[in-house]
This record gives structure tokens, sequence and C-alpha cells, in this order.
């Protein structure tokens, strides 16, 4: 079911790790040019030289895209420096988890700018990006804490809900300009990011409650994210595709 990415151009949001590198590979290898972004400049040489190595082709993009101004700036460069811009996957997370009554607002504001505002922010500069004719698509990483919100997670639970909401509002917006945009919803998945927040315990009582028994890898995710990025999904649009196993969708008694 995956198409092949030859001649596209895909920007990643915090491809440095994770989820996102592994989107940048993946897609890579299906021909796309990746604009590889993330915070630090180490970070996004590490994807490029994994792309790279995997034989495809990336493009460095280091900057914070929590602003709109940082956003429209990394995107409108990868755009003018690979010539077009095909795919946007709106991926970057900062995350922390706190008990209801210690929400900071220091907390709140930064997962909210990055989790939340720099997927708007993503949306509107690839959409100023994206060739009027052959559209696009922009793919958006939610997650399943949107409809079965672990403790701690009020922040990034309701955070992850808002991308939802974006995601179908923005193909509401874009349909007419050939411009779909989806999200994928990961279960657990390990990575950099995720790994203070995992033990054995929480592992094993997650892979309990999945009929698939295990957790997610970062390639299950990628290879999903590059259905919704290739014509294979050409009639998907402001749909929601849940990566978990069916931890979400099912209760095992
Ligand atoms: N891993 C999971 O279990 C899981 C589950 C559900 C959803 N998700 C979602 O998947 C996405 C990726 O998660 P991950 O686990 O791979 O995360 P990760 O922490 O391993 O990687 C995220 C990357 O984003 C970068 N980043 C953070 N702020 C940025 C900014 N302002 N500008 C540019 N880059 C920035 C980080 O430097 C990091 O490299 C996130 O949206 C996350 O919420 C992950």
């Amino acid at each position: 079911m995956t198409s092949s990415l030859d001649g596209r151009v895909a920007f990643i949001s915090g491809a440095g790790h994770g989820i996102g590198k592994a989107a940048a590979i993946a897609m890579a290898r299906l021909g796309a040019t990746i604009g590889v972004n993330d915070l630090k400049e180490e970070f996004v040489q590490e994807t490029v030289a994994a792309v790279e190595a995997a034989g495809g082709r990336a493009i460095p993009l280091a900057q914070d895209v929590s602003t709109r101004e940082g956003m429209r700036a990394a995107v409108l460069r990868l755009a003018s420096e690979a010539g077009r811009l095909d795919i946007h996957v709106n991926n970057a997370a900062w995350v922390r988890y706190q008990p209801l009554a210690e929400i900071t607002p220091e907390v709140m504001d930064r997962m909210v700018e990055i989790g939340f505002k720099s997927v708007i922010w993503g949306i509107q500069a690839a959409a100023e990006a994206m060739d009027a004719e052959r559209g696009g698509s922009i793919i958006n990483v939610a997650s399943i804490a949107a409809v079965r919100s672990p403790a701690r997670s009020v922040v990034y639970s309701g955070i992850k809900a808002g991308v939802v909401g974006i995601t179908r509002a923005a193909a509401a917006d874009l349909g007419a300009r050939g411009i779909r945009v989806n999200a994928v919803a990961p279960g657990a998945v390990p990575t950099e990011g995720t790994a203070k927040h995992r033990n054995v315990e929480l592992d094993a009582r997650r892979i309990a409650r999945t009929p698939l028994g295990r957790l997610g890898t970062v390639e299950d995710i990628a290879d999903a994210i590059c259905f919704l990025a290739g014509d294979a999904s050409r009639f998907v649009n402001a749909d929601v595709i849940h990566l978990d196993g069916g931890a979400s969708q099912t209760s095992l008694g």
C-alpha cells in the first residue's frame, strides 16, 4: 500500500530523534528528499547522515519551529532549496507529565507552543509553500492519549485531542486546494523522548492490554506516515490512524 515518493519533497519537524527520524529514513527510502528539522544542529546532522546512509537526500534545517516565524523560515527554506514542497509532517513535541495540581504555566506554555501552536504554524507554512496545482499531504502526529488518556497527562492529552481537531478543521479548509490533512495517533513507542516516562512494569501492563501483544516501534509509525504521504492514500482526508496494536479501541477483559 506504500507508494513511491520519487521526486517529492518532505518537511519533518523534530526529525532528530525517534519517530521523526524513522519517518525521515523511511520516506527517503521511497525516494523523497527530506527537510530534516530539529532544535540542534547535532541532532539534525545525525538524521541527515542516517538518510544519506539509506541512499537518500536530506536538507538540514536546524531551527526552533515552536514560533510562527521559526516554522515559516524553515519550511520556506526547504521549498526554496529543494524547489517544491509536497509533504509536511508536524511531529516535534516537548512532553512533561505532571499531576493536575502541579501543572505550571512555564511547562504548559512550552508544551502548547511546540505541541499545539506549531502544528497550526506548520500547516499554515506548508499550505503557503505547496503548489496550487499539485497540492500535497500534511500529516500531524497526535497520540492515543487523545482518546485514552493516562494519569498526569491533562496538558498532553488536551494538546493531542486538539491536534485531532486541528487536523479535521485544516482538512476542511485546504481540501479545495488538493491538500490532504491527516493524523497518526501512536500508542506507546520506545524513543529517546519516552525513555524517562517508561519502566518495565508500565510496559508490561501496556503489552497486556494490547491485542497484538507488543509495544509499537518507530518503524510502525513511520510506515503509516509514508502511507499517508503518498498516492496510495489519495482519498484519505481529515482522518486519524490509530497505531497502537488495538489497545485503545478494545478491552481484553
Ligand atoms: N513515542 C511515543 O510513545 C509517542 C506516543 C504517542 C505520540 N507520540 C508523538 O510522536 C511525536 C514524536 O515523539 P518521539 O517519542 O519520537 O519524540 P522524541 O522526543 O524522541 O523526538 C522529538 C524531537 O522533537 C524535537 N523538538 C522538540 N522541540 C522542538 C522545537 N521547538 N523545534 C524543533 N524540534 C523540536 C526534539 O529535539 C526531538 O528530537 C511527538 O509528537 C509525540 O507526542 C509519541
